[in-house]
């Protein structure tokens, strides 16, 4: 079920009519569904009650504080790719303990800061960098909990650039390699060997790539186990994907995936190791905050080409990059549809670029002052934005019944170049 539904005539966001925020907090907006938030990371953590298993939130989807607040009180950890986003975990009062930190180059202060901290675990993609935190660790006297990301080689028919576990990727150490790498990382003295992960993509609709890898890291589990090194955690990664309406199929329901991994794991446990748990790590992004916003925006002008019709609205790439960046058919939908006048039209934003559009040849029946919507645009929508042309930001608001929060304010100008010094 969606929280996002038409109600007279008027597309809501659970309870509220999404004119009235467009009236309060003006356009572009993100708005944002905390029952749709909670359902879906629910679809993850209901499976996992009861057993040793985590759910590290990977925060580069969307890292307001407030969404980071509201998963943290439902137990989440994080998956992070930076020091900010540590930082944004603590201020959000995240646990640190819950936190596994990604990313192919950690900086020395990185390190130092999660190490400080007392992360849950470092996932390793290359030597350099095992020999990078074991050097920083032994200087601070701690010992650096560490997993390496593991390249399966698993095609998950998803789109190049979100694409990641593949052996011409910039990600992870390839199958080949691994357990060399393992006995590597275990003979360094301030490392402790803890886990395997992976991650080979995102926008997986189907489930069977992600498995094939789970199958592939459970073999070198076994392997590992035979020479003597113990894995204690098993880090399935993300990269299930949501259902953004272009007709290309229905994503696995995301409780149905979490099954199928506990029954495999379950199984091996049972077969190899005398049913003895193993620590199971989920690290979902888009499939936790996707379908949980749309970016509520407004038509400026009706543009008539002699070749196309262009639908010019206050959204830009640099509010949501992912048409530009990956071509990504994203559903937008009038707040309250007119019956009659559709137009096929190309949706364009004000920037200066031939690249800035947000979906092309829709039909639409629209007038200059309609509001749009741009469904699922929950994950790696805000969180891409950029202040290209000077623009600010769009605000943020969370929606939890019929009532409206407002979680970041537009930026003003005035904002956007406070940083910056001019040379007398
Ligand atoms: N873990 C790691 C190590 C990752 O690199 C990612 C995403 C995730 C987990 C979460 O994946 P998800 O569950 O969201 O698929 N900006 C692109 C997506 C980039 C994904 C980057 N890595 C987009 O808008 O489609």
């Amino acid at each position: 079920m969606s929280h996002f539904t038409y109600q007279d005539g008027v597309l809501h966001a659970e309870r509220v009519a999404l004119p009235d925020i467009a009236k309060a907090f003006g356009t572009p907006t993100y708005v944002y569904s905390k029952a749709q938030l909670l359902a879906n990371f629910d679809g993850y953590a209901k499976p996992c009650a009861g057993r040793d298993a985590l759910v590290c939130y990977a925060m580069k989807a969307n890292s307001n504080l407030a969404i980071l607040d509201l998963l943290a009180k439902q137990g989440a950890g994080f998956d992070i790719v930076s020091g900010g986003e540590l930082q944004r975990v603590i201020a959000a009062g995240g646990d640190p303990g819950k936190v596994i930190f990604s990313g192919v180059g950690k900086t020395v202060a990185e390190i130092e800061l999660a190490l400080e901290k007392g992360i849950l675990c470092f996932n390793v993609e290359s030597i350099p960098e095992l020999h990078r935190i074991n050097e920083v660790a032994g200087r601070l006297a701690k010992r650096a909990p560490v997993s390496l990301r593991v390249n399966p080689n698993v095609d998950p028919k998803t789109h190049p650039y979100i694409a990641t576990g593949l052996k011409a990727s910039k990600f992870g150490v390839a199958f080949s390699d691994a357990l060399d790498t393992y006995r590597q990382a275990a003979a360094l003295a301030h490392l402790d060997v803890v886990g395997i992960d992976c991650h080979i993509g995102s926008q997986l609709l189907d489930d069977a790539p992600l498995l094939e890898a789970l199958d592939k890291l459970i073999e070198l589990i076994d392997t590992l186990a035979g020479e003597g090194i113990h894995i204690h955690h098993l880090d399935v990664g993300g990269g299930l994907g949501i259902d953004y309406g272009a007709g290309d199929g229905e994503p696995v329901p995301i409780a149905h995936y979490v099954e199928r991994v506990f029954a495999r794991v379950d199984a091996w446990r049972a077969e190899k190791y005398d049913g003895k748990p193993i620590k199971v790590v989920f690290e979902p992004g888009r499939s936790i905050v996707g379908n949980t916003g749309v970016l509520l925006m407004s038509v400026e002008f009706i543009k008539t080409g002699e070749e196309k019709n262009f639908c010019v609205i206050d959204a830009a790439m640099n509010d949501m990059a992912r048409p530009a960046l990956y071509q990504a058919w994203m559903d937008v939908k009038p707040v309250t549809p007119r019956d009659a006048g559709a137009v096929k039209y190309d949706l364009v934003g004000p920037v200066c670029e031939s690249g800035d559009w947000l979906a092309r040849d829709r039909d639409l029946a629209v007038e200059p002052g309609d509001l749009l919507a741009m469904m699922a645009a929950g994950a790696y929508g805000f969180t891409m934005a950029s202040n290209y042309n000077t623009r600010g930001r769009p605000a943020e608001v969370l929606v939890d019944g019929d009532q409206v929060h407002l979680i970041r304010r537009r930026e003003t100008a005035d904002e956007l170049f406070a940083l910056e010094t001019i040379v007398k």
